[in-house]
């Protein structure tokens, strides 16, 4: 992708289910001067989804698109992102699979972070696993997206030690602070 930094900001969305601990995250970093992106939008498939109150703590523009009719849900989205002009979208914690269709639309526009050193551990509960299976390390990624899941090019990793007393909670609080530190690097890595 062109280099951005310096000149005008790559207008991002943010697609959320949950906490959005990645989300404001991410809110925080847009705004320093060194970030490529600025965040312009907020997109939920739930309204029960925690992180939806960064929308009014941070004056941006949430969308809550129910995803019962996925292909009609999408075609919201799209609508809305290209009214606002969003040429990057960052899924953090959100749990609806995009369709084949949809990532054509955004191809290489769509990046994701996933809660373990990918290609181990694809889809859910990978502290569990990491942990059942004794491994030394667990970690994140941020990569892109494609129709197959957690499957896309890896951007970049980041990866914390799995201590003998470590629990699914301890752990994935230690990876989390990771993510926190992975994705607006993985971010400025594009850009650059
Ligand atoms: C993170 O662990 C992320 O890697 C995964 O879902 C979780 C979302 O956490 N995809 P939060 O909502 O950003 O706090």
């Amino acid at each position: 992708m062109k280099k951005l930094i310096g000149l005008k900001k790559t207008k991002a969305a943010v697609f959320i289910s949950g906490k959005g601990s990645n989300l404001e995250n991410l809110i925080k970093f847009s705004k320093k001067k060194i970030s490529p992106i600025s965040l312009n939008l907020i997109i939920s498939n739930t309204s029960y989804a925690k992180g939806l109150r960064y929308s009014k703590k941070y004056n941006i523009q949430k969308k809550v698109i129910f995803f019962k009719n996925k292909k009609l849900a999408e075609k919201k989205i799209f609508k809305i992102l290209l009214k606002k002009n969003i040429n990057l979208i960052c899924l953090a914690g959100f749990m609806r699979i995009l369709s084949r269709n949809f990532i054509k639309k955004f191809k290489g526009k769509i990046i994701n972070i996933h809660p373990s050193l990918l290609p181990k551990y694809k889809g859910l509960n990978t502290h569990k696993k990491a942990i059942e299976n004794n491994d030394k390390y667990a970690g994140c990624s941020v990569h892109f997206v494609t129709a197959k899941i957690d499957s896309g090019k890896i951007i970049m990793q980041k990866k914390v030690k799995i201590k003998k007393n470590d629990t699914v909670d301890s752990l994935s609080k230690k990876v989390l602070k990771k993510e926190h530190l992975l994705y607006p690097a993985a971010i400025k890595k594009i850009y650059n």
